[in-house]
This record gives C-alpha cells, sequence and structure tokens, in this order.
C-alpha cells in the first residue's frame, strides 16, 4: 500500500509485539513514530519500513519511566492517526523485596505514560471523529498474580481503562481496544527473569501472530482482543472458580 499521509505512535518498537505493530502499520501505509530506548534496534527497523512501504519512520528515543516522557513525545509527534501503547514490562519477586525504583518505573511505563498518551491524543481524534487507540494488556488482567502483583495490577489498569474509554467513544469514529494476549515468544521472559516460571515454560505463542490479532482487532473498533481460545479460558475462568483457588494456581504459575 502507498503511504496515505495517516501517522501512527508505537510504543515499545525497538522488539517483540511493538515491532510487529510497526511493520503491520507501515504496511498498510501509515508514517510512523517509534518509541523506545534502544535506539539503534528503533534505527534499524525505521531503515527496513522505510525501503519497504516508502512511509516516513521517526526515531523517539525516549525512556518512558520518565517524568515527561509523554509530553516529550506529543512534542515531537502532536497529532496521530493511531497510538498503540504497547511498552511494558513487569518485576518479578516477593513485593516487599522488589527494588522499590523498579516499581515505580513499572507503574510509570505500564500505567501512567500510557494513561497520558491516550489522555493527550484523544481530544484531537475525537474532534476529527477518527482514530484508533490499542492499549496492550495482558490475561494478567483478570487475575491477581502474587510474586508479579504489581505487574498484574497495572494490567487490570489498562483493562479496566480502555474498556471504560471503548465505551465513552463509542459512535465517535475512535476507538479503543484492549489486546490482551497470553505468553508470548518477546524480550519480555528475559527482562521479567521469568526464564524459569511455569507459566512462561508452557508453549509461548509466536509474536507476529499475537500482534496481528490486535491489529485487526483494533482496526475493527472491537472492545477487546484475547487471542487463542486458551487464552481465552485463562481469562474468564477466574470469574467463576473460588478466589483463593485462583490465587493459589496464580501463583503456582509465576513462582
Ligand atoms: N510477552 C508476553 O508474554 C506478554 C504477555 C502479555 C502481555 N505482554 C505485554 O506486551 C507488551 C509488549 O511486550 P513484549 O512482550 O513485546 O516484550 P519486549 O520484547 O520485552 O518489549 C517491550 C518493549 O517495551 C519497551 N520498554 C520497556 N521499558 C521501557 C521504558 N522504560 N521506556 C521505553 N520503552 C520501554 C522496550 O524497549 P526498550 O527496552 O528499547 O526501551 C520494548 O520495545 C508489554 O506491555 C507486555 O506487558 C507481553
Amino acid at each position: 500500500m502507498t503511504p496515505h499521509g495517516k501517522r501512527a505512535v508505537v510504543t515499545g518498537a525497538s522488539s517483540g509485539l511493538g515491532l510487529e505493530f510497526a511493520r503491520l502499520l507501515a504496511a498498510d501505509g501509515y508514517h510512523v513514530a517509534l518509541v523506545a530506548r534502544s535506539v539503534d534496534a528503533l534505527e534499524t527497523l525505521a531503515g527496513e519500513l522505510r525501503e519497504k512501504f516508502g512511509i516516513t519512520a521517526d526515531v523517539i528515543g525516549q525512556d518512558l519511566g520518565a517524568h515527561d516522557a509523554a509530553a516529550r513525545i506529543v512534542a515531537a509527534v502532536p497529532e496521530c492517526d493511531v497510538l498503540i501503547n504497547n511498552a511494558g514490562f513487569a518485576s518479578n519477586g516477593a513485593f516487599a523485596t522488589v527494588d522499590a525504583q523498579r516499581v515505580d518505573e513499572e507503574v510509570a511505563v505500564d500505567v501512567v505514560s500510557l494513561t497520558q498518551l491516550t489522555r493527550a491524543y484523544l481530544p484531537g481524534m475525537l474532534a476529527r471523529g477518527s482514530g484508533r487507540i490499542l492499549n496492550v494488556a495482558s490475561t494478567a488482567s483478570f487475575l491477581p498474580g502474587p510474586f508479579m502483583a504489581v505487574y498484574y495490577a497495572a494490567k487490570a489498569y489498562v483493562r479496566s481503562f480502555s474498556e471504560a474509554l471503548w465505551e465513552e467513544t463509542r459512535g465517535s469514529g475512535v476507538s479503543v481496544t484492549c489486546l490482551c494476549p497470553g505468553a508470548t515468544a518477546t524480550g519480555f521472559v528475559k527482562r521479567a527473569r521469568m526464564e524459569k516460571s511455569m507459566l512462561m515454560n508452557l508453549p509461548l505463542a509466536d509474536a507476529a501472530s499475537v500482534a496481528s490479532a490486535g491489529y485487526r482487532g483494533m482496526m475493527h473498533g472491537k472492545r477487546m482482543v484475547i487471542p487463542g481460545i486458551m487464552n481465552r479460558i485463562v481469562a474468564w475462568s477466574p470469574t467463576l472458580a473460588p478466589r483463593r483457588l485462583v490465587l493459589w494456581i496464580s501463583r503456582k504459575l509465576v513462582e
């Protein structure tokens, strides 16, 4: 597809799902702004996308944990037609022992930057009567996560926030979709130091297909996308099971 002048912002575009979202957007003719800290990886991706699809690809090297992260991104890209809030990471361990600074960063990246970017770009989308936002949560958003307490809670926030905005924006030409992936083969496991957890030793989904499911759902204005039948079972079964059992299973999967 040839470029059509529409613009997209993707956070966490340097690896995993974010990189795949950037490829999907560029293939559909979007000019993309790629956000993450790993500037070299972003430059490589930007070069690939420019050459293959003839679009503009801007690199924004930004730590989303910084207090002014969203403001800096919006200063660089004042308006966008598609926002994909994908960046996120998890800390792992008993909450009382997890590094306090890492907890702050986790909340800043997974919750605060996503909220601020949505607040910054949504009014323009509504004024134009068109726009798409995709917020990446997780199947972790459906239950509490002992030993990953902040991450599971952050993803519950993302899902609740996104569903509320889907309803608020219904009929406006703008949609807010929540993607809830299960365990997926990306850099996430290593970052979260979860190589030994039972959860991440189950068969992992492939990043390109998870991103594609989320992307299609976003473009169709869906409220939520949970890729894969097993993940849909994981997502909805905690609503039926006794809470103490849910907590015990959740603990065993992460430990
Ligand atoms: N993989 C899974 O099993 C899984 C399951 C459910 C949900 N998710 C969610 O999917 C999303 C994408 O993760 P992924 O699986 O693709 O993992 P990933 O390969 O580790 O990618 C994470 C991305 O987030 C960026 N990021 C992390 N901290 C950042 C910071 N402080 N500032 C700016 N960018 C930052 C990373 O870029 P830099 O390091 O270059 O900054 C990277 O591009 C996350 O929200 C994650 O919670 C993943």
